[in-house]
Parts: C-alpha cells; structure tokens; sequence
C-alpha cells in the first residue's frame, strides 16, 4: 500500500504529480476558459463579492498565505488570510459581500468549521476548498471546490498542500474571468504554466537524492531556521512546520525581511538556514534582496542552504548547499519549492529512526476546538 516507499508520507510527496494534475483535470475548456460549474455559487454572486478572507489552520493556511499574493494580483480583490480559531474570537467584519474561503484538507477541523459557521451566520459566503468527499466543511458552506489530491494518510500534509494551492489558483482565475480583471490570454497562459507543474514536480523528485543525503548529514541537527520573501515566505514557513512535527527538531519561519528585526541575532557559527529564493527573472529587487539575505547570515556563520531556480548562479558562491527546481513564474514557485522542503523533513525523522507517518501527539483531523 506504500507503493514500495518507507513511509506514507513519502509515498504522498511522490503522488504530488498526480496531485496537481488531478486538480486542474477537466476545470477549463479547450479555450482556456475556467468551468467551475460545480461551485454551486453563481457567477452573479461571485462577481459582486469585494473581500475575500480565507480561514485554515497548520499547512493548509499556508496554502491561504500563498494564495493571497496570487488573487490579489490577478483580481485586484483585498484576501485577509486568518488562522480559524483566531478569527472566531476577535468580532471580525464580514457581510454578503464577504467570500469566505476555507482551506481543510480533511474537511473535519473543528477550528475552521467553526469559523465557517460563524461567517454564515454573520451573511458571508462561504466556500470550501477540501480534499474529503461529503465531510462537514463543504456540506455547511454554500459552495465548494474539491482538491482531487487522493486521501491523504500520513498526518503531516504534504500532497493536499499543493492541491490546495493549485484550487486556490483556480478560484483566482476563476474569479479573475468573471470581473474582467484578467484576459482570456493572461488566463490561457496562466493555465498552460499551471500543467507544465507536475512534469516539474517530477524534476524535483527525479532529484530528491540530493536533498535526501543533506536530511541524513544533519540528523543530529538541533534547530534550523527558514527564511523566504513574497511567496517563499509561507514556503519557509510550512518548511519549519513540517520539520517540527515529524522531526521533532526546532525550527521557524521568518520573513526573509525580518532578518534585521530581530531573528539575525540567532545567527550563530554553523546554523543551518534554509533560503527560499524568487526567481531572478521576477521582479528584480525581490531576488537580490534575498541574495543580499543570504550574505547577510553567511557572514554571520550560518550554514546556507539555498533553494534556487534553475540557472540562477548568483547564489552559489553564498550556499553551502544548493537545490535548484525548475523555472517556473514566481507566484507558482510555490509549488515547486515546497517538494525539496517536504523531502528534507520526511528523510531526516527516517534518519533518526522516528515514526513519520504518525508523529507524536498530532492527529490526521484535529476535530476538538
Ligand atoms: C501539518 C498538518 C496540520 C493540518 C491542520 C489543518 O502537516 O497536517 O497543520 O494542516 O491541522 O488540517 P485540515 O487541512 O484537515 O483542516
């Protein structure tokens, strides 16, 4: 049933493809147009919406986070990002002209479908992006759109995680298409880069020996520290999330732009820091800045661990360790920048002989507020 992989969470890392591909199967006509049609909310509805605010909790907020930079970009519509169970005790401001969307791979966290209650009862919509069939979540919201990631076993998220995303780029599109914000081209386009994701993927995987062999040369690592900018920061973040939970190792996220804030001062000799950079064809001053972030704790001591895109030479001469994944455009970096992250924490609790798929005190469905 592991499919001849040592755990099921490896296994779901190497399903990715499929993952991705499965999720955008059959959502857009040959003319690139988006046909969520089993939404079950109206094009009407959805057109006149004027904030969105995505609830999750744990990875699948993340997908929220890295959501936000891609919807806002293509349809011009504020997204406030909220961890479920923070929203639900803070009186927020939501009306019908609120789309809510909730993120939940089991369609069963207690937190989030609270939250959802809560935003119905106060007029919103809600929509859910699961990756369960029937569960709670999209039975109590007013429309949904399922991720067709395949059931997820292993408790730490890793192949709902891009499915998430990949729905939430479709909802952008989707939502992008009826407002007029995006064309038809922009949208063909989008979608074309979106298929070329699994092929990708599978790049990166054809190559996880690399990142394998850097997990098990760090097993007795006591803390690692991840750091990523515009999109790569939620990657940095769900990097440090999965090394907590199945690793049991000290980590954390920052914003690469936090450095000077504070977090440089854990900058010692040998530290390890992983760095999550744009691509260099992007928006100029985002990848330099991150380039100069990497100096900035290599002169420190820090161990630099890059994570690059191909081609991208300039980070060499700074990495100790460099894993490049295909080039991609930079709001789909994501989706690729995330699988090396995932592969470093799965191999490294097999190195130190931990049970992946079931970590300690964690539960598949936390379904207790
Ligand atoms: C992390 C993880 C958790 C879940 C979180 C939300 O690997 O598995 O952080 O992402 O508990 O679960 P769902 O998506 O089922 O609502």
């Amino acid at each position: 049933e592991k499919g001849g992989f040592d755990s099921f969470m490896e296994k779901e890392i190497f399903d990715q493809p499929a993952a991705v591909a499965d999720t955008l199967l059959g959502r857009s006509d040959a003319f690139g147009r988006l046909t969520l049609d089993e939404l079950r909310i109206t094009p009407e509805e959805l057109a006149s919406v004027t904030k969105i605010v995505v609830l999750a909790c744990g990875t699948s907020a993340y997908g929220g986070s890295v959501a936000k930079y891609a919807i806002e970009n293509w349809c011009r519509i504020p997204v406030e990002v909220e961890l479920s169970h923070e929203f639900r005790y803070r009186d927020p401001i939501v009306d019908s002209n609120t789309l809510v969307v909730s993120i939940s791979q089991s369609g069963e966290t207690m937190d989030t479908l609270m939250a959802v209650r809560y935003a119905k009862e106060q007029g919103a919509k809600t929509l859910s992006i699961c990756n369960t069939n029937g569960s709670t979540i999209p039975r109590e919201s007013d429309a949904v759109l399922y991720t067709h990631a395949g059931p997820e076993i292993a408790v730490a998220s890793t192949k709902a995680f891009l499915a998430q995303i990949t729905a939430t780029y479709l909802l952008g599109l989707y939502l992008g298409q009826l407002r007029g914000n995006l064309f038809s081209g922009q949208i063909k386009d989008i979608l074309a880069d979106l298929g070329k994701i699994p092929a990708k993927i599978q790049d990166i995987l054809d190559r996880a020996e690399d990142i394998k062999e850097l997990a098990r040369s760090m097993k007795d690592t006591e803390s690692v520290l991840f750091l990523g900018r515009h999109v790569g920061y939620p990657v940095a973040m769900e990097g440090a999330l999965k090394l907590k939970e199945i690793a049991y190792i000290h980590a954390e996220g920052f914003a690469a732009g936090e450095l000077k804030h504070g977090p440089i001062a854990l900058i010692e000799q040998d530290k390890p820091v992983f760095v999550v950079v744009p691509s260099p064809r992007g928006r100029d001053s985002l990848h330099s800045k991150v380039v100069s972030n990497i100096q900035e704790v290599r002169a420190r001591g820090a161990k630099t661990l890059v994570i690059a895109e191909e081609g991208d030479e300039s980070v060499r001469e700074f990495a100790e360790f460099v894993f490049y994944v295909p080039e991609t455009p930079v709001l789909l970096m994501p989706l690729l920048a995330t699988v090396p992250l995932q592969l470093f924490a799965c191999e490294l609790a097999t190195a130190k002989g931990l049970d992946v798929d079931q970590p300690r005190n964690l539960a598949k469905s936390v379904t207790v507020e």
